[in-house]
């Protein structure tokens, strides 16, 4: 039977959540790769366990995750079973429903009839009575947003989600969906959106709607799928991700102006002493805005790896002008 680790708080740091009361890891761990029927139990098993010893208490899913679709989710059913259930009240949980789940016209984007029957079927596959956190994984330009917000306030109200969020929203629509919530009496407890040194798009409004609304924010990919490690700049190798399950990571994801600007932030690292990992997700982390920084691993010593960035020490402002420029930022 597993015991976690004695000391899984002694070293983790966590922050609240926009106005809540709930406090999340620096780092959160994702199911999206490496939890479907592609990758052997025990792998998973060694993952999820690595990162509850260090104090990760928040896994991530959505519906879709796999492959196939809806096996992270069923797998992850198998772990609760094996593993967690004595520990469910020390894990944050979440899972999403937005993307095409199933035939027909009521199995994606935002109705009321497709977020609350996709819940549904998410909690029968994780094995559990209730996820921490249910979201609406991408905006629906057709559907009404009093419709989308409505449902999640139900789902909180049926006690099938303790709190809700959003991901993917632009900064309008994310005050839109956060105002209206909060109209009915349901909080938006946090924004997911994609963030990291290669995609800076939420500077451009979105975290300034967060802070003003007092909403977390818990950004994906902050190692850009692994190009932030600097492991694509001498090609491609076996045992990573794009070689393994190129779905969503393309052979020539990596631009010949993206590698420049991956050298360069490299030797930032380096001159700190620093992987560049480290300094990618040191970086997503600056601000206080940022609840946490939710990460992918497809081995157990690459979330131990990534807990160095508790160790690092702060950016100065110099280095993070050095930075943009490299960005081109300014
Ligand atoms: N809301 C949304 O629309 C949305 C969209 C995408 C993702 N997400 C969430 O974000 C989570 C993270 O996404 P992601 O996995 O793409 O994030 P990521 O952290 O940017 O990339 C993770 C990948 O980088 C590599 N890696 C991580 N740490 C490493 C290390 N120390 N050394 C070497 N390689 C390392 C691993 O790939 P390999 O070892 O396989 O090369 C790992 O699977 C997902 O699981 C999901 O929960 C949400």
């Amino acid at each position: 039977m597993y015991q976690p680790s004695e000391t899984r708080y002694d070293t983790m740091k966590y922050r609240r959540c926009g106005r809540s009361g709930v406090l999340l890891p620096l780092l959160s761990l994702g199911l999206w790769h490496n939890f479907g029927d592609i990758t052997p139990f025990q792998t998973q098993q060694a993952l999820l366990r690595t990162a509850f010893d260090h104090g990760i208490t928040h896994f991530d899913l959505a519906n879709n995750y796999g492959p196939p679709d809806g096996a992270a989710e069923t797998n992850f059913g198998r772990h609760m079973d094996t593993d967690w259930r004595p520990h469910r009240d020390e894990l944050f949980l979440s899972t999403k429903a937005g993307y095409g789940m199933w035939k027909g016209p009521y199995g994606d984007w935002g109705s009321r009839k497709y977020l609350i029957a996709s819940l549904d079927q998410s909690l029968k596959r994780m094995h559990v009575d209730y996820v921490d956190v249910f979201y609406h994984h991408r905006p629906d330009p057709n559907t009404p947003i009093e419709e989308t917000m409505g449902a999640l306030d139900q789902i909180v109200r049926s006690g099938k989600a303790l709190y809700v969020g959003i991901s993917n929203y632009g900064p309008e629509q994310a005050r839109a969906a956060i105002r209206e919530l909060r109209r009915l009496g349901t909080p938006c407890l946090i924004h997911q959106p994609r963030y990291s040194m290669l995609d800076r798009w939420i500077e451009d409004g979105l975290t300034d709607v967060l802070r003003e609304e007092q909403v977390g924010c818990i950004v994906f990919q902050p190692l850009a799928g692994g190009l932030l490690t600097g492991k694509y700049l001498d090609g491609i190798p076996e045992d990573s991700r794009m070689k393994r399950d190129s779905r969503f990571l393309k052979p020539g994801a990596q631009t010949d102006e993206m590698a420049e600007k991956i050298r360069g932030l490299k030797e930032i690292a380096e001159a700190r002493g620093q992987k560049l990992q480290h300094l990618a997700l040191q970086w997503v982390l600056r601000d206080e805005g940022i609840t946490s920084a939710l990460i992918g691993a497809s081995r157990p010593e690459q979330i131990l790896d990534n807990l160095e960035v508790l160790n690092a020490p702060e950016l100065t402002g110099e280095e993070l002008e050095k930075i943009d420029r490299i960005l081109g930022k300014k």
